[in-house]
């Protein structure tokens, strides 16, 4: 069994990065690099499980490569790759395909929301993602899974895969994996729905921060923000039934690496046009930088294909010594 600390997490690249991955994952990303051995994957097979222009796929995970550098990922120090390039993952896939229960893929709540009534046109790969998602996990032996709140359901599929994978085959191939869900800043809301997570497919500009977005645009975004006409609350109590100043409160909070306590102490009483031109600061602050990197990492595709390259080479060394384990486990030569 592995006894080092082995981070996993995988991003999907369909579209731009905003805000809530900066500080859902990314942010927590950058962190762990220092702690433990850590592979960031840019998750292309499970981006198609919806369609994608093959182009804009290609694009996306350039930009999503990009996204991970331009936030601090070193992948001297990191294995940063792309999913469909380990032909493991979908191997392992299918194996826990067969491990995986019906009953239990009918549980996840993601899939129900997102496919609604319209579930009998839905992609067979977007049922049965959680279980990809589990293969990337367990591909790797990983110990420890940052990821934002909204993959706590498919992170406990993982959990019981790997352990009926475990007892079924009589043998503690894999060890169980932990989430790390930061709890100040767990889910980004929308700036206009505080009910709502900050989304790339929602359809207004103004309910979320592109990582990409000018000084200007974030600016004019924040001032647009839902909040409060009253003035900002001394407890959490007050402020949770206005999820939209929360969501701003939290945002701050979590921007500013404060506790909840210290950006309450220092904002009660005041307005939340305040707050507004305080978080607008520090969003120019934190964020124009990372998407003027993106940018200029851009520039030079054959880098970020070579990043990519390189990662892979690495990430496969682990995923075959592992796959070759697992297959003869399940019987296979
Ligand atoms: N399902 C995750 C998401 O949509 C992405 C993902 C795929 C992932 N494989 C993973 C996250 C493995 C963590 C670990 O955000």
């Amino acid at each position: 069994m592995n006894k080092k600390k082995l981070v996993f997490s995988g991003v999907q690249p369909t579209g731009n990065l905003h805000l809530g991955n900066y500080l859902g994952a990314l942010k927590n990303f950058v962190k762990l690099q220092d702690e433990a051995e850590c592979i960031y994957c840019v998750v292309d097979l499970h981006a198609i499980t919806v369609f994608q222009d093959p182009s804009d796929l290609k694009n996306n995970i350039l930009e999503t490569t990009a996204g991970f550098l331009a936030t601090g990922l070193d992948y001297k120090k990191s294995i940063i790759f792309n999913q469909s390039s380990v032909s493991g993952h979908a191997e392992l896939g299918w194996i826990l395909n067969c491990v995986s229960k019906v009953g239990w893929l009918n549980r996840m709540t993601q899939f129900k929301d997102k496919v609604g009534k319209d579930k009998e046109k839905a992609s067979v790969g977007l049922y049965i993602y959680p279980n990809l998602m589990a293969a990337d996990i367990l591909l790797y032996k990983s110990t420890h899974v940052p990821v934002g709140a909204d993959q706590k359901q498919h992170l406990e599929l993982c959990r019981d895969i790997a352990q009926k994978f475990n007892a079924d085959f009589k043998k503690n191939l894999f060890p169980i994996p932990e989430p790390l869900i930061q709890k100040e800043m767990s889910r980004v809301m929308s700036l206009r729905d505080g009910m709502a997570k900050m989304s790339k497919s929602d359809e207004s500009n103004y309910s979320r921060i592109d990582l990409k977005d000018s000084a200007d645009e974030i600016i004019k975004k924040v001032k647009k923000a839902k909040s409060d006409s009253s003035s900002i609350p001394d407890n959490l109590k007050v402020l949770s039934e206005k999820p939209e100043a929360l969501n701003l409160i939290n945002i701050y909070t979590s921007l500013s690496d404060r506790s909840f306590d210290q950006t309450i102490n220092e904002f009660k009483g005041k307005d939340y046009s305040h707050l507004k031109n305080k978080l607008s600061e520090l969003l120019v602050e934190v964020i124009c930088p990372v998407g003027k990197e993106i940018k200029k990492l851009l520039e030079d595709k054959s880098f970020l294909e070579k990043i990519l390259r390189e990662g892979t080479e690495k990430a496969k060394v682990i995923a075959e010594r592992n796959l070759k384990e697992i297959k003869n486990v399940v019987g296979f030569f």
